[in-house]
């Protein structure tokens, strides 16, 4: 049976500016099993990243909650790791010493270590341990961040426009990259992406939110991609339409 990880219920935020309130999120609900790979889809300024600062227990809705584990999310937590748009890397320190950043800050003990150094053997970061961030390329600082994401053992990861800053082949070749890391680590994962082809390449579910203020437009079941490696689904008859109903979805033209 699968298990309910992430459930986000009936969640509202309005900012308030010293001008007006702006509604970001009106009523938003959907719910993520474990070992899902969500992608949120949506036009700019609907309240994407205002959705995932509430989930990564960063903002407080205005009204409904966020949970995980049945537990409502209030303040940041071990369990959920939030890859941001950029990457913010240290530039002062190596990418050793940047990937088990929130190991010292949680006082993790020495399994934990191990585990860093693992994954950088694992995932050809090793050789790269004792250079600076910016010697090294944006496809492999984006994998640097993942790693350091993915070292606190988080349970569930959200990842907003993780790829954005990256040129379009790097894009796909790191966003196969991270999503085969997310899936051999057995995650949770929910993406949110301007691209609805990277969200077809990599999910197994993409929701769709309407203009500001984000409600839940459709959500799509990519039952027939599901278990088709990202760069084949680009080949499955299905992608065609399934790029056009969202983009129809999207509202950019209206
Ligand atoms: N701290 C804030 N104070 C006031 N308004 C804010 C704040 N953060 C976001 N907003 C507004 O809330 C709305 C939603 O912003 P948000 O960043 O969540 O959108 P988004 O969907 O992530 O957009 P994009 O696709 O461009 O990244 C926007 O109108 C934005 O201007
Ligand atoms: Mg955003």
């Amino acid at each position: 049976m699968p298990k309910l990880l992430l459930e986000v219920d009936h969640v509202g935020h309005v900012y308030q500016t010293p001008e007006r309130e702006i509604e970001a999120l009106k009523d938003v609900s959907f719910q993520i099993e474990e070992g899902e790979f969500v992608s949120l889809v949506g036009p700019s300024g609907c309240g994407k990243s205002t959705l995932l600062a509430i989930a990564a227990g960063l903002e407080h809705p205005t009204y409904g909650e966020v949970r995980i584990d049945g537990k409502p999310i209030t303040a940041p937590t071990t369990e959920i790791g939030f890859m941001p748009q950029k990457d913010q890397l240290f530039s002062w320190r190596n990418i050793r010493s940047n990937i088990t950043l929130g190991l010292e800050i949680q006082r993790k003990g020495p399994e934990f270590y191990r585990k860093a150094e693992e994954m950088m053997e694992k995932y050809g970061l090793r050789d790269v341990g004792r250079m600076r961030p910016d010697q090294l390329s944006g496809g492999m600082r984006q994998r640097c961040s993942l790693i350091r994401t993915l070292v606190t053992d988080p349970r569930f990861l959200l990842l907003d426009e993780a790829f954005s800053a990256l040129d379009y082949q790097t894009r796909v070749a790191v966003s196969v990259d991270i999503h085969t890391i997310i899936r051999n680590e057995h995650k949770t994962a929910l993406l949110v992406t301007h691209d609805i082809s990277e969200s077809l390449m990599l999910s197994d579910r993409v929701i769709v939110l309407t203009r500001r203020p984000g409600k839940v437009k459709a959500i799509h079941e990519l039952s027939a991609l599901k278990n088709i490696p990202p760069m084949e689904r680009l080949e499955h008859e299905a992608f065609g339409s399934m790029i056009k109903d969202i983009w129809g979805e999207l509202e950019v033209h209206e």
